[in-house]
């Protein structure tokens, strides 16, 4: 676990560490597969990789990205995940639009889960689980991942990459990556900022196991790196002494 001062420094640091594997995947196997979060933390992320500098030398013909969710919304809504990655990073960086895999959000969700799993299994080893080489992750105040929310049809996922999700209290289906699919990438980021969630960021790390009602504790990449990223406000229920056990401490002048 890491932890910064602030939302910017998670910021900074999620967009470095994108930078950072991107290049070392492209090197190593030729191609960078990422899959983006929808919120309003990577937001930031996606505006540092694209216009201040810390997308150079990210070689986009190379990077393929996924998304690990979506909303029932066309692309040019206010609400899709899509959207809001391709406006703050997409658009603006050299990515052929063939590379950009995004999540249909109009129509059945069943089926364009479906159509997503199709899509990703062209790219990856058809058998076993999808190897992304990043999954960057937000987590809801109320303990849900992607769109993995508490009580939901598909925590329970464990054949599908990608399921169709009705979110009662939202009302509406999301697809999203299930876990299985999650756990199977070479690393996993978290980004986690904000006082709101400080609660909840203490209940998934240290409290009791309840996946039903905490998703983001079924997030365990079976043999990928792990890592948080959380600004102080976030990690201020979580004791001192247990942060310093398993954290560098990261000063936002190194982030600079
Ligand atoms: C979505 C996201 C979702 C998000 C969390 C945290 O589509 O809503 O993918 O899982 O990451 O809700 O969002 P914030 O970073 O905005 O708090």
């Amino acid at each position: 676990m890491f932890v910064f001062d602030d939302a910017e420094s998670v910021a900074r640091a999620a967009a470095a560490r994108v930078a950072e594997l991107a290049r070392e995947s492209i090197k190593a196997r030729g191609l960078f597969t990422i899959a983006l979060s929808g919120g309003n933390t990577p937001r930031r992320v996606y505006g540092l990789l694209a216009d201040e500098g810390f997308g150079e030398g990210i070689d986009w013909p190379s990077v393929h990205v996924f998304f690990g969710d979506e909303r029932m919304v066309p692309p040019d809504h206010a609400e899709s995940n899509y959207r809001m990655a391709n406006e703050a990073l997409l658009a603006r960086v050299p990515i052929p639009p063939v590379n950009v895999h995004r999540i249909d959000g109009v129509g059945d969700a069943a089926a364009n889960a479906s159509a997503y799993e199709s899509e990703m299994r062209g790219l990856f080893d058809d058998a076993g689980w999808p190897r992304l080489d990043q999954v960057l992750l937000g987590m809801g105040d109320d303990g849900h991942t992607a769109s993995l929310f508490p009580g939901t049809e598909a925590l329970h996922e464990s054949r599908l990459w990608v399921a169709p999700n009705w979110v009662e209290k939202l009302g509406a289906w999301r697809v999203t990556l299930t876990a299985p699919a999650i756990n199977a990438a070479r690393h996993v980021t978290f980004l986690v900022t904000g006082a709101a969630k400080a609660g909840r960021l203490r209940e998934v790390l240290k409290g009791e196991r309840d996946a039903t009602r905490l998703p983001s504790q079924l997030i365990r990449p079976s043999d990928g790196i792990f890592e948080w990223l959380v600004d102080l406000e976030a990690a201020s229920s979580l004791e001192p002494e247990w942060l310093l056990a398993q954290s560098e401490i990261r000063q936002p002048k190194q982030q600079k």
